[in-house]
């Protein structure tokens, strides 16, 4: 008999199975509704009979007794490694035996098996994620930080859960902004093509500049919009311009995302979809969902609150230019016609959940009208990272902390607890542990928050060896390898004969082990990486238990071997999560 892994669907799985041939069961409607057990009673409880039997007028002793007996002559239960019981007023409560323990994670103990294993979750899936998507132009600062991060982790899952993934960076590079900054360009004579130390620096100021010419004289705003309009005509010196500015933006892009090891399939900015809008216009205007309304076409969304005016979506402007909404649902045509996805998901800041609300709305009634198949939509929006006053994160001087400034700042002070700690280490490698502890922190930091709280940012906390932290997680890791590097012993794990799992901390270690695949599971249901976090953590702290009171290396080589297998696994599953939430591990620290 296979071992399953993942336990809770299992469960249900089978309770649903069993209760079908139960006569007392034949009513639908019967949810086994399995949970991790928070008593001592058991592992996992399933709590649905007691609502169905209400609903069925029926006594639900009587109900889990039959559902129990059936469930006790399947094949785990017949073989003692599951067993079930009826508690209270009628749930089943499941106890994994050290035999179901053993034999998951002789199976499960190591990356690949896991990975086969995940793969079926998602498995026929094509999603695309739109994550980063920063605006030319402008450098990255701190805001930009948390869709990259939460974005690669939700990529890196999905990817490991069997989806097919089409990472896009939807990075904003058309817009009115264009016409004010090529004004600004030519008015202060710069030179795109000579090198500069930091030419999206000067961007950034020439836009300022271009703004303050703007506002202050309508002929400058004449000027402004005339290039605006030679740029969308694709007038060769303005077009020439844009591009420049396109390469000097995602080359500084290139760098942080080097840094932080984050990867794009496909960089689909939003200049890319300006010949592709017409088409949403009249596809929406022919299925009736936009309508003309004082120049500009609009898509207007019921307000949950009948008494007030429906929300009106602007999907082109009064002057006829596309918008953010427009481009946005230009990519979902793109995306779902010819990259061919059946699922989106955007990682974006919690004020965009408006649009993506209305967005999701829009193509709904479009692509019921056009009789197109709709992706399946999720927004995992964020919240804001504070300083420690409490208010959104800023320099002394009140300007926004650029991104990269604050990864090199992360690695230098990596580097500092590094030497300090482990004065011996070879120098290149000690740069190398100050990157994976410096980056890994920011990174840590950010996921171990449910996304969408706001955080504060603390250098200490991130840095710290102490509590559930990126130090404390990579050093636990290092900890398991110095143990197989000291015992000095060639395990090849396919091969072992362990004896059961017998002290109370193995046998919790390895029920904490088995819960990976469920909190996986949970993760992506809910696109929530701090659920992983939280596990890890915990995961780190009963291998801790264990360690400090069986010692692993004994005579007895069947003792020796199970509880090796306890380091492998939970060595094997720390460094998968922190893969998969993009962290890089180190194997000495
Ligand atoms: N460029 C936008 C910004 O900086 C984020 C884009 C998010 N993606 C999207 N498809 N709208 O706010």
């Amino acid at each position: 008999m296979e071992v399953p892994f993942n336990l809770i669907e299992y469960l249900e799985n089978l309770l649903k199975a069993e209760a079908k041939k139960t006569e007392s069961f034949t009513e639908e409607g019967f949810t086994p509704d399995v949970k991790i057990a928070e008593s001592h009673f058991g592992d996992f409880q399933a709590n649905g009979v007691l609502g169905y039997a209400k609903k069925l007028k029926k006594n639900p002793k009587e109900l889990g007794i039959q559902l129990l007996e059936r469930v006790q002559q399947t094949p785990l239960f017949h073989e003692k490694m599951l067993q079930v019981e009826l508690s209270g007023p009628g749930f089943l409560n499941f106890k994994q035996t050290p035999l179901f323990l053993c034999e998951w994670l002789k199976r499960y103990h190591d990356q690949l098996a896991l990975k086969r294993a995940a793969s079926s979750f998602y498995a026929g899936e094509k999603i695309s994620i739109d994550y980063s998507s920063p605006n030319t132009a402008k450098q990255m600062h701190v805001g930009h930080m948390r869709s990259m991060i939460i974005g690669e982790a939700i990529q890196r899952l999905l990817s490991f859960c069997g989806a097919k993934m089409v990472r896009d960076n939807h990075i904003g590079d058309w817009g009115t902004q264009f016409g004010i900054l090529i004004m600004a360009i030519k008015y202060f004579n710069y030179d795109l093509d000579a090198t500069h130390e930091d030419a999206l620096e000067d961007l950034e100021m020439l836009y300022k500049k271009g703004n303050e010419l703007f506002e202050s004289d309508p002929t400058y705003q004449e000027i402004a919009r005339n290039e605006l309009v030679k740029l969308q005509q694709e007038d060769s010196q303005n077009f020439a311009l844009w591009q420049k500015i396109s390469t000097v933006s995602y080359s500084a892009f290139q760098e942080i995302y080097d840094l932080v090891g984050t990867q794009f399939d496909v960089v689909l900015g939003e200049s890319f979809y300006r010949d592709k809008v017409d088409r949403v216009y009249k596809e929406l205007l022919e299925t009736g969902v936009a309508q003309e309304s004082q120049g500009a076409l609009v898509v207007f969304h019921p307000n949950p609150n009948p008494a007030e005016k429906p929300y009106p979506m602007i999907i082109r402007k009064k002057d006829g230019a596309s918008n953010y909404a427009a481009t946005d649902l230009a990519t979902v045509l793109f995306h779902t016609e010819v990259t061919g996805v059946n699922q989106m998901v955007y990682v974006t800041d919690g004020r965009q959940q408006d649009h993506f609300k209305y967005l999701f709305m829009t193509v709904d009634k479009w692509f019921k009208g056009k009789g197109y198949s709709e992706p399946k939509f999720r927004h995992a929006w964020f919240g804001t990272i504070l300083g420690e006053d409490g208010k959104a994160i800023k320099t002394r001087k009140g300007t926004p902390i650029k991104l990269k400034e604050l990864l090199n700042e992360a690695v230098e002070r990596a580097y500092r607890i590094v030497e300090n700690k482990n004065p011996t280490l070879p120098q290149d490698y000690k740069q190398k542990v100050a990157k994976v502890v410096g980056i890994g922190a920011i990174k840590y930091a950010d996921l171990v928050q449910n996304r969408t709280s706001d955080y504060v940012f603390s250098w200490d906390k991130i840095l710290s060896f102490e509590g559930n932290t990126a130090p404390y997680l990579l050093y636990a890791i290092a900890r398991i390898h110095s143990i197989f590097r000291k015992a000095g012993v060639h395990i090849e794990f396919s091969n072992i004969h362990p004896s059961l799992f017998e002290t109370p901390e193995e046998i919790a270690l390895a029920k904490k082990i088995m819960l990976f695949a469920i909190v996986l599971f949970q993760t992506l249901e809910d696109l929530r990486p701090h659920f992983l976090c939280t596990y890890l953590y915990e995961l780190a702290g009963s291998f801790s238990t264990f360690y400090n009171l069986n010692r692993v290396i004994v005579e007895d080589t069947s003792v020796r071997d199970r509880r090796l297998l306890l380091c492998k696994s939970t060595l094997e599953i720390l460094e998968t999560g922190l893969h998969l939430l993009g962290l890089e591990t180190l194997q000495e620290m």
